[in-house]
């Protein structure tokens, strides 16, 4: 009988990670459950519910074949030998971990339908980003409940990143599955590298202790996003000085034990994972009594707030010290190009601090919904009116003081700047927020052009 994996959780993580599979093992029967019905009628419609490219022509391959999207998550339980857990985790809002530790109520939850549901032994596979000791947590909630069937909970971090998650879970560098060496937990192990080894070379799939799985999810986050910081650092020296962090970045990532990866100065990273996940990382280090730990890692969280503060403080210290009614276009508000996820993008951080300066903020995102944009900045149901979406960047430039480039869309880079230099105030303004624009270019059409770290 064709082997049957179910993932609960429709999401950026559970979605394509499910196609692929379905992809490349035409052998496995792969249904993707979710409470979350407008979700699953966006996956089984031609519009899906997210955005990333290449991922539509993969679901079209399998939809119907040995891909299938559902709202039943007890039959999907009931039917599957492995069931991936791919349901969010973010940040605890309330009382004990606040602000840092993850919220793991979806988990559990998840964990207690598994276990009324469950009609036999089944490989549980943990797919969410969680933080160390969440793999023991289901178990324990799974052991507590069993009703005699056996449980074996493997630890399997996703490592795409959205935008390239189709090439990334095509070709990935490592696959990793962390898992108890019991017998039973390496049958299990076994069991799912051979889900992985349809297309992935052996050499690459990494099998680890569960909690080395977990924690190498939280440490590589950490690890990326500390460069980030460490290079925006640097782009406030370089501004300084006058340096160029890009040119300084090219030159230290050409040393093979730095590597030029992950160098990019920005306005700050964002994401659903980083933050979060080093937050987690730090609550963890505090947790077992390593406070300077903690607060080594919190720094990479605390330079990317100031990042973000210090590209908005930038815009209005260059105008003159106001925006009060100034027209600024902000380019981009998804939290990198080619997704339309707006978690922790650093647009919001940029648009609600401009505005509360009372500038007139217009924003453009070829991705992103107006209405989610709306909400981003200032929340469900409430209303600001000077905040408002245009439909084009030439639309949101036109009569704009300045431009906010946020996001690096490839679009941005082709723009005629001569015609949206014309439709603007004089002097016009902008504000390249990732480097991806020619600005001794954009100088000679009379902008007033500045990037970070230059
Ligand atoms: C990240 C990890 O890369 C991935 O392995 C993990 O599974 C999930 O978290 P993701 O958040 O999707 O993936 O995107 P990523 O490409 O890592 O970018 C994160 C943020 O950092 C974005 O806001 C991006 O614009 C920013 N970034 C990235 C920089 O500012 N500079 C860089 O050099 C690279
Ligand atoms: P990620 O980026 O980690 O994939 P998302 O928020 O995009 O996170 O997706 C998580 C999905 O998990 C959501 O669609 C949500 O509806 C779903 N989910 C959360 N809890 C449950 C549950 N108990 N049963 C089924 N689906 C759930």
């Amino acid at each position: 009988m064709a082997l049957k994996i179910c993932c609960i959780g429709a999401g950026y993580v559970g979605g394509p990670t499910m196609a692929m599979i379905a992809l490349k093992a035409p052998g496995i029967q792969v249904t993707v459950v979710d409470l979350n019905a407008t979700r699953i009628a966006a996956w089984n419609s031609d519009t899906l519910p997210i955005y990333e490219p290449g991922l539509d022509e993969v679901v079209r391959q399998v939809r119907g074949r040995n891909l299938h999207f559902s709202t039943a998550v007890a039959a999907g339980i009931r039917e599957a030998e492995i069931i991936f857990v791919s349901v969010n985790t973010p940040t605890k809002t309330y009382g004990v971990g606040a602000g840092r530790a993850a919220d793991l109520r979806y988990i559990e939850s998840v964990a207690r339908s598994i276990a009324e549901h469950a009609n036999g032994p089944k490989i549980i596979v943990e797919k969410s980003t969680i933080p160390v000791k969440t793999a023991e947590t289901i178990r324990d909630i799974l052991t507590a409940n069993s009703r005699g069937h056996a449980f074996e909970v493997l630890s399997n971090p996703e490592f795409l990143a959205e935008g390239t998650a189709v090439a990334d879970l095509t070709a990935p560098d490592r696959v990793l599955i962390g898992g108890e060496r019991t017998p039973g937990g390496e049958e299990a192990i076994k069991t799912l590298v051979d889900v992985y080894a349809h297309w992935v070379p052996r050499e690459r799939i990494i099998t680890t202790n569960l909690w080395s799985s977990e924690m190498a999810k939280l440490v590589a986050n950490a690890f990326l996003a500390q460069r980030i910081s460490s290079i925006n650092s640097i782009a406030a020296l370089c501004e300084a000085t006058g340096a160029d962090v890009d040119e300084v970045a090219h030159a230290i990532g050409r040393d093979s034990r730095i590597g030029p990866k992950f160098l990019k100065a920005s306005v700050g990273f964002g994401g659903s994972c980083f933050q979060k996940d080093i937050l987690n990382l730090s609550y963890l280090c505090e947790h077992f009594g390593l406070p300077e730990v903690a607060a080594y890692w919190e720094s990479v969280v605390r330079m990317n707030d100031w990042q973000k503060h210090r590209f908005s403080q930038r815009i209005v210290s260059s105008l003159y010290n106001t925006v009060a009614e100034k027209r600024i276009a902000v380019f981009g508000f998804a939290f990198k190009k080619d997704t339309n996820d707006t978690r922790e993008s650093p647009a919001i951080a940029v648009c609600r601090a401009l505005l509360a300066e009372q500038a007139r903020v217009v924003v453009y995102d070829p991705k992103v919904p107006a209405p989610e944009i709306l909400e981003e900045v200032v929340g469900k149901g409430n209303h600001e009116p000077r905040l408002s979406v245009a439909q084009s960047a030439y639309e949101a430039a036109a009569g704009a003081h300045a431009i906010a480039v946020v996001t690096e869309w490839d679009e941005f880079k082709t723009l005629d700047f001569a015609r949206i230099q014309a439709e603007m105030k004089h002097p016009s303004f902008l504000f390249d927020g990732r480097n991806i624009l020619d600005l001794p270019r954009l100088r000679a059409l009379g902008f007033r052009a500045h990037g970070i770290g230059k």
